[in-house]
């Protein structure tokens, strides 16, 4: 005798598509899911490259940080010491750039006169006491902190998180500045300190110092073990620190 035949099956016949349903249900989830990263992150990812048009044709870097060997401090003059970057004002462009003040060596009328003509917008400005409005590229979103200064006084070096300035004729953004970036230096301190007196000299900190190994770099007999001893604390992970 079957005594099987005459129970009633515990799920009713439709169940049996249920595994078939589950799948694609929780495929889909899985797909949206992705999908749903990939539209919020993105956004994120399109912002290195970012390069806007500046005032007056430019600021050139490579001219002034690279070929004049400007130290970048002469001009960003609140690095190391406050919480927020700054960019020149006017009148520090204007010590240069008076009329008349600087003239291009070896160079012909016509190279002057270019010359005039490209950094007249730093004296009109300069006449009409108006700020030149520089526009800003590299932004954090106010929900997070980040205190530049405590990121040059501990030795990581402009070229870790602005890429080659000193070969930029236009600034580009070349880093994503979002939280997975910020967490994977403060994860390996080690390997992204320069010694402090060359956090400026960014041809220096790409070709004689990134360039090796960790274990091989050594400057003025500081390694970068010995830079990481030198921190009065590891970088913070917990969310306090750059979420208040
Ligand atoms: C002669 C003055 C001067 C010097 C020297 C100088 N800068 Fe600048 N910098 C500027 C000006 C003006 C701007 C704003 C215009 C622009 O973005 O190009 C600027 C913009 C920047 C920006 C982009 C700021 C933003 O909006 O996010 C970074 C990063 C930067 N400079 C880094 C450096 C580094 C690194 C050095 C040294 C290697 C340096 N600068 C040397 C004048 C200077
Ligand atoms: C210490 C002196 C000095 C300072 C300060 C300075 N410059 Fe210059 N700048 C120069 C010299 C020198 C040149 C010419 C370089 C060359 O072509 O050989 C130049 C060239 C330029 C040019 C022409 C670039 C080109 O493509 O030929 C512009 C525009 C300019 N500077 C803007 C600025 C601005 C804006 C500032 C302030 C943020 C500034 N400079 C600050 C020395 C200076
Ligand atoms: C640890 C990464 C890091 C280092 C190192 C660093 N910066 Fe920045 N910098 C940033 C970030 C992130 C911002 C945007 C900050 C914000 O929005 O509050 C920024 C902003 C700036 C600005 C824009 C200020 C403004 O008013 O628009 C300048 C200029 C600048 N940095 C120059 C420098 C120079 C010069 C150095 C080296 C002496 C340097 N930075 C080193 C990450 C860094
Ligand atoms: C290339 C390396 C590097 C990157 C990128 C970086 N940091 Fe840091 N950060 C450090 C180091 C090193 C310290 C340790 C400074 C100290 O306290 O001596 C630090 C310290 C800090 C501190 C604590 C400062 C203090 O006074 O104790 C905060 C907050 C912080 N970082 C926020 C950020 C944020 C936000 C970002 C991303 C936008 C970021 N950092 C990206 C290296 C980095
Ligand atoms: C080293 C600094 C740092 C630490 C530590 C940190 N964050 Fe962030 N966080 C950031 C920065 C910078 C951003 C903004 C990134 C961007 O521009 O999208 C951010 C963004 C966020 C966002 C918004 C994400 C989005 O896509 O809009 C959330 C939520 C967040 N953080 C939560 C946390 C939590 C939770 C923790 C602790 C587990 C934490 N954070 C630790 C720096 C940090």
């Amino acid at each position: 005798m079957n005594e099987g035949s005459k129970l009633k099956p515990i799920f009713p016949k439709w169940m049996n598509a249920f595994p078939t349903v589950m799948f694609f249900a929780v495929n889909t989830a899985v797909i949206c899911v992705i999908a749903g990263m990939w539209y919020y992150a993105t956004p994120k990812f399109w912002e290195v490259g970012y390069m806007p048009t500046q005032p007056g044709g430019g600021f050139n870097h490579q001219i002034h940080a690279g070929r004049l060997g400007m130290d970048c401090r002469y001009c960003h003059t609140n690095v190391e010491k406050a919480w927020h970057a700054n960019v020149p004002a006017v009148k520090t462009c204007y010590g240069c750039h008076a009329e008349g003040k600087l003239l291009i060596s070896g160079g012909s009328d016509g190279i002057s006169k270019l010359h005039n003509e490209k950094t007249q917008f730093i004296r009109d400005s300069y006449d009409a006491d108006k700020p030149i409005e520089w526009r800003n590229i590299h932004v954090v979103p106010d929900y997070a902190n980040f205190p530049h200064n405590a990121h040059i006084n501990a030795g990581v070096s402009c070229y870790s998180c602005h890429g080659q300035i000193e070969g930029m004729p236009v600034v580009v953004q070349v880093e994503s500045l979002s939280m997975g970036w910020c967490l994977d230096c403060h994860r390996d301190t080690e390997a992204n300190l320069v010694p402090k007196e060359r956090i400026t000299d960014l041809w220096w900190v790409e070709n004689e110092w990134f360039a090796k190994p960790v274990d091989e770099r050594q400057h003025g007999g500081k390694t970068p073990e010995e830079l990481k001893a030198m921190l009065m604390r590891d970088p913070p992970l917990h969310c306090s620190a750059c979420h208040f």
